[in-house]
């Protein structure tokens, strides 16, 4: 097996500003189980082996290790900074007026950077969590969604980017009545959305409402993030990587589960960011986007499987008075107040 994949051989979606983004990316999120340590050496040799794109925020507490391994791939000629695709997002506790800009500072500071090509707002509410807190914390000061706070960090977003700071913006865990409420309020509007996408949870309608808005879809937990921190995890919740069509898929193509989720993901159209530190995992991740394809038989079973089962509840962030998790993704069509 090459030790190498040439980057031009990856598949790229265009953004609906002209530019391209590869049809996959490396997330950085250490779930509390990886050190920084583990993850910004598996980031070192992502870039050796061909990964252009990589997925980053303040709070996975890792951007400062990271920022060394950039720097030190663009000093030493194994990549030139153009060829990045590099993201950041800006936390919970940085909405306030003129937070943007200095999160942004510590990000540019952690990460060696000029720019990153795209930054999100992580959450679209200012509710804060400490790390590692426990899912039944609540912060007292946590408030519902509103339209009016969103705007005035969205604001701050495009000042960001009308000073060349930030290449493209984008939001994170919207619902389509949040993003009825707000598009059109934009000035700029968001290149690219993260969101929670994986077999068991596929979100056509938020996936189509984004890709005909000309937003392209970023899918976060793209494996059904099996290592995710044990606050996230209840019962009922559907493990991907061992859903009879998906197991079954796997065995046809002789390979991990894991594998058969991101190459549905890429042929699907959105761009999954899988996180590993194993090499012999993150290489398979990226190998995978070029090499024998799922049929159309298996990609209509695959889109049968669904199963509604989102992993990322969000919890933590709910404000006194919420009813449920469900308060924070506007199940009724409507706003949750
Ligand atoms: N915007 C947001 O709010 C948000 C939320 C969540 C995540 N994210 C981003 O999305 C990224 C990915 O999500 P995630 O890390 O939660 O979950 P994920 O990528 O779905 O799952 C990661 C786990 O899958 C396993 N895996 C990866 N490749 C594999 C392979 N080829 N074969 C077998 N197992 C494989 C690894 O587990 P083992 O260690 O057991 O092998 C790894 O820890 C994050 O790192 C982060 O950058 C963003």
């Amino acid at each position: 097996m090459s030790n190498f994949i040439d980057p031009a051989i990856v598949p790229k979606r265009r953004l609906a500003t002209g530019e391209e983004i590869p049809c996959i990316g490396m997330g950085t999120f250490g779930s509390d189980r990886f050190t920084p340590e583990q993850v910004s050496g598996a980031v070192a040799g992502a870039i050796r082996f061909g990964y252009r794109l990589f997925d980053c925020a303040s709070v996975y507490g890792n951007e400062d290790l990271i920022g060394y391994v950039f720097a030190d791939a663009v000093s030493s000629g194994v990549v030139k900074r153009e060829e990045l695709f590099i993201t950041s997002k800006v936390w919970n506790d940085m909405h306030g007026r003129g937070d943007v800009l200095l999160s942004l500072a510590k990000t540019l500071k952690d990460l060696q950077l000029g720019y990153v090509d795209a930054y999100f707002v992580h959450w679209p509410f200012p509710n804060y969590h400490a790390p590692g807190c426990d899912g039944d914390a609540r912060n007292p000061d946590s408030r519902p969604f509103s339209v009016e706070r969103f705007m005035s960090t969205w604001r701050q977003m495009e000042r960001v980017h009308e000073l060349g700071l930030v290449r493209h913006i984008g939001m994170s865990s919207m619902t389509i009545p949040k993003l009825e409420a707000v598009l059109p309020l934009c000035r700029i509007k968001p290149s690219l959305i993260e969101m929670e996408l994986h077999p068991s949870f596929q979100q056509p309608e938020l996936f189509d409402y984004c890709t005909n808005a000309g937003i392209a879809p970023i899918g976060f937990c793209p494996i059904g993030s099996p290592t995710r921190p044990d606050r996230d995890k209840t019962e009922t919740d559907v493990v991907d990587i061992q859903m009879p069509e998906i197991v079954e898929i796997a065995q046809a193509h002789n390979v991990h589960p894991a594998v058969i989720c991101l190459k549905w993901a890429v042929a699907r159209g959105q761009i999954p960011i899988p996180f590993s530190v194993y090499e012999n995992e993150y290489q398979s991740n990226l190998r995978c986007t070029f090499e024998d394809p799922l049929t159309a038989g298996e990609m209509e079973k695959i889109a049968k499987a669904d199963e509604g089962c989102r992993l990322i509840k969000g919890q933590v962030f709910l404000w006194e008075g919420a009813k449920d998790w469900t308060d924070l993704w506007d199940l009724d069509g409507t706003i949750t107040k």
